[in-house]
């Protein structure tokens, strides 16, 4: 056992609504409709002839029924990492299946599709956005980079979380195999996730000289009546879950791309990849859990 699994009794706090991304797809749709798609005239994150040698920043956003956040996301993050000069492409990988939302499965088919161009990626919660410009997404050439630190992070606060936003190498991601396909529902793959680095010896950096704190580094657009969280826990899936998962990963991440769409928003282009994760009810069955979600009270 590893301390942060027992850490994590401090993460449940309610459970989040499954209600499907069908609206999502029908405002995405007329946006497609309605909406010019940008030609690939050079924007100003794209790569330019003085910046190509420049490492490539693929931000990857595990995504199902958040639209109001994405909107608020993609302008944000245009604008802050263009003052960094960072050079970057949103990726929106989006869950269309019946199965609970798999926040680590949809990193890994992020990975694998911006593998061949992009030199490391941000693993980034759509509703976590930064706030201070001494955080900073460049190439993390030294390790694994935890941009939303215990110290900064509005909710999370115990020394192994590496939730929220994290950069890491492409390499690197591949090396410890990805995350773990089995977290089905909200919570603890990325405690997984942190295992897997310290068992590579992967050390964790995070940003220094933060002189901001948990109330103002971010700006955590998340309502949590509003958005709840799904932390039913079925079958087996509470005893399998809290232990180091030594077999599943990016290697064998099961599933079927159905569409992707180069779509803009305030003209800002992102690209949103339609992802069916095929679970395997032998080994996972908590993909789906047979009673209805429980209404429990939020902290
Ligand atoms: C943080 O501040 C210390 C003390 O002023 C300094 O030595 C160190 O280089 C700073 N670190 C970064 C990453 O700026
Ligand atoms: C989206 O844009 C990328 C880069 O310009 C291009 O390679 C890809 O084919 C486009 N995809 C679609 C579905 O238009
Ligand atoms: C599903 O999981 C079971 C148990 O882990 C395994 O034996 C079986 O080969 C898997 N099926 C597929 C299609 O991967």
């Amino acid at each position: 056992m590893y301390r942060s699994f027992n850490l994590m009794g401090y993460r449940v706090t309610g459970s989040k609504c499954l209600t499907i991304c069908l609206g999502f797809t029908f405002i995405m749709g007329c946006f497609l409709a309605s909406l010019p798609i940008i030609p690939s005239e050079p924007t100003n994150h794209q790569i330019s002839s003085t910046t190509y040698s420049k490492k490539k920043l693929a931000i990857i956003v595990p995504f199902r029924d958040r639209f109001e956040e994405l909107l608020e996301f993609v302008p944000h993050m245009y604008k802050f990492l263009n003052k960094q000069n960072i050079l970057f492409h949103i990726f929106i990988i989006q869950q269309k299946d019946n199965n609970r939302f798999n926040r680590a499965s949809l990193i890994n088919v992020g990975f694998i599709y911006t593998k061949k161009d992009y030199d490391y990626i941000a693993m980034h919660d759509v509703d976590l956005l930064p706030m201070n410009n001494n955080l900073k997404y460049g190439y993390p050439k030294n390790g694994p980079y935890h941009i939303s630190s215990p110290q900064t992070h509005p909710k999370y606060h115990y020394d192994t979380f590496i939730g929220g936003i994290l950069l890491i190498k492409q390499e690197e991601f591949d090396l410890v195999n990805g995350m773990s396909n089995n977290y089905w529902g909200w919570g603890l793959e990325d405690d997984e996730f942190y295992v897997r680095l310290k068992d590579a010896k992967l050390k964790v950096l995070r940003p220094e000289n933060i002189t901001t704190g948990p109330d103002n580094t971010f700006r955590h657009i998340h309502d949590k009546t509003y958005r709840k969280r799904d932390t039913r826990k079925c079958f087996n899936q509470r005893e399998i879950t809290r232990h180091r998962d030594r077999v599943t990963g990016v290697h064998d991440v099961a599933y079927k791309i159905h569409s992707t769409h180069n779509v803009s928003i305030d003209s800002l282009q992102i690209t949103v990849i339609n992802v069916e994760l095929i679970c395997n009810k032998t080994a996972t069955p908590w993909c789906q859990c047979p009673e209805p979600p429980k209404v429990k009270k939020v902290k």
